[in-house]
């Protein structure tokens, strides 16, 4: 995802902005780039910008001539496509003819902003929403002072973001504004360090303003002038970690537990620029073939992502009324598979890299088949070699464990799900705007409250031992109860399975006793009484049941109640967050790796 760093002092500013780049390569990124002040035969000369494409590697080396001089300034970026492809064009920072502006979020009226501008003959260079603010601010410059003319711009924004801005006109100084994405300022001696996350300001500083939404304002020299809404305001200082893997995990005990939390965050990513008047839009579908020609969908996925391939095969019959099934990658690729042209080939992958699922795509390509990616890495084997592509925005995933590559992987889905009725005409638009509406709440319902993780933790210590565990659910919840089996499994190294609920009678019910788990999704909107006759034939067996549903179960041994929601995808995605929070508290007790699980790579390159 998108990092900023600045700096204004005395020190080598070229260095600082590489190395606080550096520090946030974590959070993923495909392009990079710096505005800043240069030195000319040791004369202060102007503001000059270097981007590229790639690792940051490439954008050090296009920077080794540049010179810089005693007095210091300068922004940096570090870029994850949303608007526009990859390129040193769209890359930040972006600038008009005498300032540069770097920033995260989204401005949601640029197109409108972009327009009223073109009109008066400005020209824009990327596909980006970001070059708006800086061609507003010369718009303004050319009337106002450079400070005012900063805040007519920020007044004409909509949406949300993190911003720094220099300009030739008052070169000692940086602009910045926040609303919606942070933004932390550290300044000490003369000094100013400006970041998206902690960790590029470690080493620098010991104490740092986090900004508030709606500030903003400029530091220059030794000031820094701050103001909100109702006008100037004293910064408030709070204390900066010490360590910088701790700042990179935000305070949380493990990468698995912050990529979690952040799932409530992220998925806003997913969803970036993708819904337009009540109705699903992918930018990278723009050309509209994507279903000509099509009467069938072919999924094919291994682990975690096959999961949320299957639980898209039900949303994709069911609301896209298109015919579609699921293979898992390393048994497709032996089955010798009777392939037809009419079948739109599908690979869900975090890493892209996956040998089995990229060996697949191989097959199907060369039978012929239109082909289309959903992934989390832009540029990988799988991103490059599919027709069409769809990248999730997850953000660079360290838990081994998917969390939030499943959550993403799993929203971009029902979304394409929607698509799909959308060009098929399979549903009415009512339908799919309420759809949409209910996406526009995901972001409640994968946050995680104190009180749910506190239950969760509490509850986590009565299963410990075992035979092992039963996950079940039916319809898209049976292949939620596969990846919460998954979860257990990988880090807490006990047995546990998947089941449909509905399935438990042929055979699986013979192992029912006390030590058995079951973790029981019962969802209110899908299927409820079956399944909870289901559960009730499981009870009868004496078999431990810890139901995580809406409504009181009376013969749970345990419960976690969930919200009593109005959509089963909104059901789907509270229960996913408890069952990863479940496998993750089991694993602590037991004291085991859960970033690095034994035997296990994070993405699995070898068949
Ligand atoms: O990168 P991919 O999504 O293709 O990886 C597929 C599986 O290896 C992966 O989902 C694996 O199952 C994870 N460890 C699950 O947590």
């Amino acid at each position: 995802m998108c990092g900023i760093v600045g700096y204004l002092g005395k020190r080598n500013s070229k260095e600082i902005l590489l190395n606080g780049l550096q520090e946030l390569e974590y959070r993923g990124y495909d392009s990079a780039g710096v505005a800043i002040l240069e030195s000319k035969n040791n004369e202060i000369s102007n503001l000059s910008v270097y981007k590229a494409v790639g690792k940051l590697e490439n954008l050090r080396s296009k920077m080794d001539k540049c010179d810089i001089n005693n007095f210091n300034i300068g922004i940096g970026h570090t870029r994850w496509a949303t608007h526009g492809t990859p390129s040193e064009a769209n890359a930040h920072p972006h600038s008009a003819q005498n300032s540069y502006v770097v920033h995260n979020g989204i401005i949601e009226n640029y197109q409108e902003l972009k327009r009223e501008l073109e009109a008066k003959k400005v020209v824009f260079y990327s596909q980006t929403d970001t070059e708006i603010i800086v061609k507003l601010f010369e718009f303004y410059l050319k009337k106002l002072t450079p400070f005012k003319a900063f805040q007519q711009t920020l007044k004409r924004l909509e949406g949300s973001y993190a911003i720094l801005l220099i300009t030739q006109e008052k070169p000692d100084s940086i602009f910045f504004a926040k609303y919606g994405s942070p933004l932390i300022i550290g300044s000490q001696n003369e000094e100013h360090f400006f970041s998206s996350s902690d960790s590029p300001l470690i080493g620098y500083v010991k104490e740092v303003t986090h900004l508030e939404d709606h500030s903003y304002g400029y530091v220059e020299n030794s000031s820094i002038f701050l103001f909100d809404q109702a006008g100037s305001i004293k910064p408030s200082m709070s204390a900066l970690a010490s360590s910088k893997l701790s700042a990179q995990k935000n305070g949380f005990r493990y990468f698995m537990e912050k990529e979690i939390y952040e799932q409530s965050d992220i998925i806003g990513d997913t969803l970036l620029g993708r819904i337009k008047n009540e109705k699903i839009y992918f930018e990278e579908l723009e050309d509209g073939n994507l279903l000509n020609g099509i009467n069938e969908i072919k999924f094919c996925a291994c682990g975690t992502s096959y999961h949320s391939a299957l639980m898209a095969s039900y949303l994709f019959e069911r609301i896209g009324k298109i015919r579609t099934s699921v293979e898992i990658g390393s048994e497709f690729r032996y089955k010798e598979p009777l392939l037809n042209k009419d079948t739109l080939f599908i690979v869900v992958s975090q890493s892209g890299e996956t040998a089995d699922t990229l060996e697949s795509l191989k097959m199907a390509k060369k039978a012929g088949l239109k082909t289309l990616t959903i992934c989390n890495v832009d540029n990988s084997s799988m991103v490059r070699l599919s027709d069409y592509s769809l990248l999730t925005r997850a953000g660079i995933e360290k838990g081994v464990a998917s969390t939030k590559a499943f959550a993403t992987q799993a929203t971009l889905l029902w979304m394409l799900s929607l698509y799909i009725a959308q060009i098929k005409k399979s549903k009415e638009s009512a339908f799919i705007a309420n759809e949409v509406s209910k996406l526009r709440h995901l972001s409640s319902a994968m946050k995680v409250t104190d009180s749910l993780h506190e239950k969760i933790r509490r509850l986590s210590k009565r299963y410990l031992h075992g035979h092992g565990f039963f996950y079940i659910g039916r319809d898209i919840f049976y292949p939620l109860a596969l990846e919460g089996a998954l979860k257990l499994k990988e880090i807490s190294y006990m047995h546990a399975e998947g089941y449909p609920s509905g399935e438990m009678k042929h055979g699986p019910i013979a192992l029912a006793d006390p030590e058995l788990f079951t973790i029981a999704l019962m969802p209110k909107n899908i299927l409820y009484d079956k399944t909870k006759s289901n559960i009730e034939e499981l009870s009868a067996r004496d078999s431990t049941i810890c139901a995580i549903s809406p409504y009181q179960f009376e013969l749970a041994d345990d419960f976690i109640q969930t919200k009593e929601r109005d959509h089963p995808m909104l059901e789907f995605f509270e229960m996913m967050v408890i069952t990863q929070l479940l496998a993750m508290e089991i694993s602590i007790r037991l004291k085991n790796d859960v970033d690095m699980p034994r035997n296990l790579a994070k993405s699995v390159t070898v068949e």
